[in-house]
């Protein structure tokens, strides 16, 4: 197959929506990471996305909607809390996880009894998505396993052949996926950590949310049981910063690559940016990952950020880097 990069314009836009009315699955960018889109509504449609991605078929995927309306053709009860998160929050990072409306199939679901529903706040995203006018069924667009894509050429590095259509955009201001919030439960669950944090959320609901594992272990989002954000070289992480510990992996690799926050710049040749602050952390780690692995063998990543405004990045970086920490 030929994958055609069109700059977003009303023309590719009208190109997206054939694709999308065909069956067809079209890369597109958010404020968060680039997303591998399909009507939601057409099961053949969706199982190409899995096909394209490599993804295991019973790891859900996000319902993408252009305005909250929308939330109630596919969420077969929107609870108070819902609607207060719809509110405030969105369109913007977050995700929320609803009981689902049975027209929903269960490939998008992942045979689930729930769906995720996002409305992301980009103007590309939000261009593309009302444009097409079905509720676009969309993972990040990487191939499973892989580092996230943050810009156009991310997702040509792993969907070229794969699919017809990426639409170019921006590259992506957040730098990580949303926050999943599962509202379907007795109790608020943050299912994945984001940029939007559990203060924001806990303030609008006006009630204490929970991460599942001050619940229960097991009750994860599915999405977490996998291999995931895994750069191609070998990955170690370090969380406090401890520059003895730092020196001496060095000493042991002098040929690493090290993705650190700036005020680690200058101990090895081979550094890439996570810039200062939390946020920064978040815009640059997927692009870190991905220009590391193309000149390292191995990687040290530091990040030594505490609070919850670090915590979406610190849930990416320990997976990326397979639980090996210094
Ligand atoms: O920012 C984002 O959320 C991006 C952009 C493209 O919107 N999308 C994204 O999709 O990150 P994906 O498929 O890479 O991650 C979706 C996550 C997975 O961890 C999945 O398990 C979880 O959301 N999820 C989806 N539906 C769910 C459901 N019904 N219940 C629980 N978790 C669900
Ligand atoms: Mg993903």
């Amino acid at each position: 197959m030929k994958t055609q990069v069109l700059n977003i314009d009303e023309k590719s836009l009208q190109i997206a929506k054939e694709y999308i009315a065909n069956g067809d699955v079209v890369a597109f960018p958010t404020e968060t990471v680039y997303g591998l889109g399909a009507n939601a509504f057409n099961e053949v449609a969706v199982k190409k996305i899995f096909e394209a991605k490599g993804r295991p078929s019973d790891n859900p995927l996000i319902v993408h909607v252009a305005d909250k309306q929308a939330v109630y053709g596919i969420a077969s009860e929107v609870t108070d809390d819902a609607v207060k998160v719809m509110d405030s929050l969105m369109p913007g990072p977050i995700t929320i996880v609803l009981k689902k409306q049975s027209t929903i199939p269960h490939c998008v679901t992942g045979g689930l009894d729930t769906v995720a529903i996002r409305m992301p706040s980009s103007d590309e995203a939000q261009a593309f998505l009302s444009a097409v006018e079905y509720p676009i069924c969309a993972p990040s667009a990487n191939t499973s396993s892989r580092p996230s894509p943050t810009s156009w050429s991310h997702v040509a590095e792993d969907m070229d052949g794969k699919v017809p259509l990426i639409l170019k955009g921006k590259d992506c201001q957040v730098g990580i996926e949303s926050t999943v919030l599962d509202l379907s439960r007795d109790v608020p669950l943050i299912l994945r950590p984001g940029m939007v944090t559990k203060s924001e959320i806990e303030f609008v609901l006006g009630k204490e949310v929970f991460f599942p594992d001050a619940i229960d272990k097991s009750m994860n989002s599915p999405g977490i049981r996998y291999k995931h954000y895994a750069p191609n070289c070998e990955t170690f992480l370090n969380t406090d910063g401890d520059l003895q510990k730092i020196w001496d992996f060095f000493v042991e690799n002098p040929d690493a690559g090290l993705i650190a926050r700036d005020k680690f710049w200058g101990l090895t040749p081979k550094f890439f940016s996570l810039g200062k602050k939390a946020q920064e952390g978040a815009h640059n780690i997927f692009s870190a990952l991905r220009d590391a692995e193309k000149v390292c063998d191995k990687l040290l990543i530091v990040w030594d950020l505490k609070g919850e405004e670090a915590d979406g990045v610190f849930n990416r970086v320990i997976k990326s880097c397979g639980g090996k920490i210094i």
